[in-house]
Formats: C-alpha cells, sequence, structure tokens
C-alpha cells in the first residue's frame, strides 16, 4: 500500500534553533520591559544614576525592599541595562544608558516599556473580538491610558513642539503669533494645547477629546499656569463646529483610531476658514505591508494598532484604520475630504511620526 501523506519536508535544524532564539529573545524582552517600567515607577534608575551602588545602598537610597532590588538589578546586569562588579557587588549605570532611562525629555524611552503593561491587559477581550469581531472600546484602557499616552507624547511636546514640531509648517509660528483660533482634536491631557497657549497669547486654543478625565488634567493644568486663552471642552470631534470658523486645527496623533476618521477629515476641513491649515501629526508607515518590511518600527506600529488603535475604532462600528494606514492612504483621504495642498514632513526627534500639513484653499 502507498502512502497518501505528502513527503515530510527537510527540516534546517539550524534555522529552528535560530528561530527558537529568536522567540526566547522576544519573551525575554517583553520581561524584561516590565522590569524597566518597575525601575521607572519607583525611581530605581533616578537612585542609581551618579554613582554606583551595591543591591542594599540602592535599595536605601530608593527606599525600597533590598531583596526584590537585588532581583532586580540581576534581571538589569544580565540584559544589559546596568553593569555589575562582582569585585566590589556595584551596580552602575552608564551614563548613556541614563540618557534613555531618566528625566522628562523625549530621550527617556522608559515611559513608552509601561505601555507593554497596559496594553496586554485586555488580552482576553481582544481575543474575543478576533473570533467575533467588534473590539476593546476605549473607556476599557482608560484612566490608566490617559497616564500612559501623557508619558508617552510629553517630554517630545516639551522638547520639539513649538521649537521643531511647529516650524515645520511653513509660516505656521508667525501665523500663531500675530493670533489665530485654533483646535486641537484628540488632545488627550492637552499639554499639546497649553504648551502653543503660553507660547502664542495672541492666539486661542481650544482642546477637544471624548474622555473627561484627560481634558480635566489639561484644565488643571491650564489653571496652574494662568492661561487666559485656552479651554477644553468633551466632544466627538465628528462634531467639530465649523462656525465660527477655525484658522489652524491640529490632530497629534489621533486619526488613525477614530471610528469615522473620513467623516472628522471632511469636518476638519469645513471647520477652516479659506487658508487655514490642517497640521495632521500622525505615524510614519506606507500603506502597504511590503513596503513595510523593511521599517524597523513597523512591528511596533502593527502590534500597537491591533493591541489599541485599531480595536477601539472597530469597537465603535468604525473604520478600523489602524497605525499603519500608511502614508498613501492618508493622502488619500486627505484628498477625499478636500484637502489638495499636503506636504509631508519629518517630526524631529520622532521616527515614529511624520507632519501632514494641510492647506484648505
Ligand atoms: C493616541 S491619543 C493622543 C492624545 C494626544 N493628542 C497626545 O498626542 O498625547 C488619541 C486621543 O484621541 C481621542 N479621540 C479618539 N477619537 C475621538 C473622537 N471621535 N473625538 C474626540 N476625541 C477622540 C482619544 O480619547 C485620545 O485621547
Amino acid at each position: 500500500m502507498t502512502s497518501t501523506h505528502p513527503p515530510e519536508p527537510t527540516l534546517d535544524t539550524g534555522k529552528v534553533e535560530e528561530f527558537a532564539g529568536r522567540l526566547f529573545e522576544l519573551t525575554t524582552g517583553g520581561l524584561l520591559s516590565h522590569l524597566v517600567g518597575i525601575g521607572h515607577r519607583t525611581g530605581l534608575f533616578d537612585a542609581l544614576a551618579g554613582a554606583s551602588a551595591t543591591s542594599a545602598e540602592l535599595a536605601r537610597r530608593a527606599n525600597l525592599d533590598e531583596r526584590y532590588v537585588r532581583e532586580w538589578l540581576g534581571a538589569m546586569a544580565t540584559g544589559g541595562i546596568v553593569t555589575y562588579d562582582p569585585a566590589t557587588k556595584a551596580f552602575t549605570l552608564p551614563p548613556e544608558h541614563a540618557v534613555c532611562l531618566r528625566g522628562s525629555t523625549s530621550t527617556n524611552l522608559a515611559p513608552f516599556t509601561l505601555a507593554v503593561a497596559h496594553l496586554g491587559e485586555h488580552l482576553d477581550e481582544l481575543i474575543e473580538a478576533f473570533r467575533h469581531g467588534g473590539g476593546v472600546p476605549y473607556e476599557r484602557f482608560r484612566p490608566r491610558f490617559t497616564e500612559i499616552m501623557d508619558g508617552m507624547s510629553r517630554g517630545l511636546f516639551d522638547d520639539q513642539l513649538v521649537s521643531g514640531i511647529l516650524p515645520v509648517v511653513p509660516g505656521l509660528p508667525e501665523q500663531l503669533g500675530e493670533g489665530v483660533r485654533a483646535a486641537d482634536i484628540g488632545c488627550g491631557t492637552g499639554h499639546s494645547v497649553n504648551l502653543m497657549a503660553a507660547a502664542y497669547p495672541a492666539s486661542t486654543f481650544v482642546g477637544y477629546d471624548l474622555a473627561p478625565d484627560a481634558l480635566a488634567r489639561g484644565r488643571a493644568e491650564a489653571g496652574e499656569a494662568g492661561l487666559p486663552n485656552v479651554s477644553f471642552t468633551e466632544l466627538d470631534v465628528v462634531e467639530l463646529p465649523t462656525e465660527p470658523p477655525f484658522d489652524v486645527v491640529f490632530a497629534f496623533d489621533t486619526i488613525h483610531d477614530q471610528a469615522e476618521p473620513a467623516r472628522v477629515l471632511s469636518r476638519v476641513h469645513d471647520a477652516l476658514a479659506p487658508g487655514g491649515v490642517f497640521v495632521m501629526m500622525d505615524t510614519r508607515a506606507a500603506t502597504d505591508l511590503a513596503d513595510n518590511l523593511d521599517n524597523p518600527f513597523a512591528p511596533l506600529l502593527y502590534s500597537v494598532s491591533t493591541l489599541h488603535c485599531m480595536t477601539v475604532s472597530l469597537a465603535r462600528g468604525g473604520a478600523g484604520l489602524g497605525t499603519v494606514w500608511g502614508e498613501q492612504l492618508a493622502r488619500t483621504m486627505l484628498a477625499d475630504a478636500g484637502f489638495t495642498d499636503v506636504e509631508v514632513y519629518d517630526v524631529p526627534d520622532d521616527p515614529l511620526d511624520a507632519v501632514y500639513a494641510c492647506r484648505r484653499p
């Protein structure tokens, strides 16, 4: 009797081992990122910066339990984040690593590690959506998302918004300086709005978002800074007011997770005065997967999309554009909304995003 089974493919055991190693690396990276997040949240990196320490010294400095600190240091040392001198049993945070793990500027990448744990909190619901469609709504991610998103964008806004990002759009700082009416749609905690309101006192700014907890933070910050030219309104931005018109509308990292992105873009177009500008900062990628295969940031973007940006849109019966909608589709959708004059610029210090400057004719 002859077998009906196809012949077993010959396995390249070297490739199996190599791939198994890669999977272990992924698992290790995921776990280590939680420990980096713990270091960020407990102040361990700050406590270690500048002076080497044994686990006991570091625990004292950070006011933490020594046994936990010692195990954490083991992970940090073997994970290549701190160095260890077996002779003195002292740990050191190299200054080059401290640049990426400390401080309030955009070079501190530690806040991004918190997103790994946060986005993993809803996997059961997400898997239900894989099976039956729909998605995990934005509300399920809050209030933690509000905090984490703020942590990821605040440093970039502080470092670059006024001095680096706005100036990439020709004439924009001058317009804002002269005094315009501006909106920031999907403003989250509104730090971008408050920074612009402080830098351009002759202009007025309204921040819109669906999230009341995020808007409350924006209002509190504006109040503390004594900014008279800023306000925050809870609104689904498909209802963005068209009268009186805005001279400038900003959208930072929000169009791709809209339930109705096409309607929002049309509404922005209609809400702008003739000659007004829509400044859309959104992810930098290509629309076609084939063009993203060599993009080192693409796995991060597709993963964040699956775990958050796409699913929050699908949860509202939305388009589910996802984080990687890409420049080609963005240009098509902007043109469909009436924006025929679109320029795309790099974002200083931020390889993940691009700025689309779209003028209303
Ligand atoms: C990825 S966060 C970006 C927040 C902020 N712009 C930043 O860069 O830190 C997207 C924000 O858009 C808001 N958002 C999403 N869809 C919205 C809608 N239809 N109307 C108003 N806000 C919306 C979310 O609540 C969230 O705060």
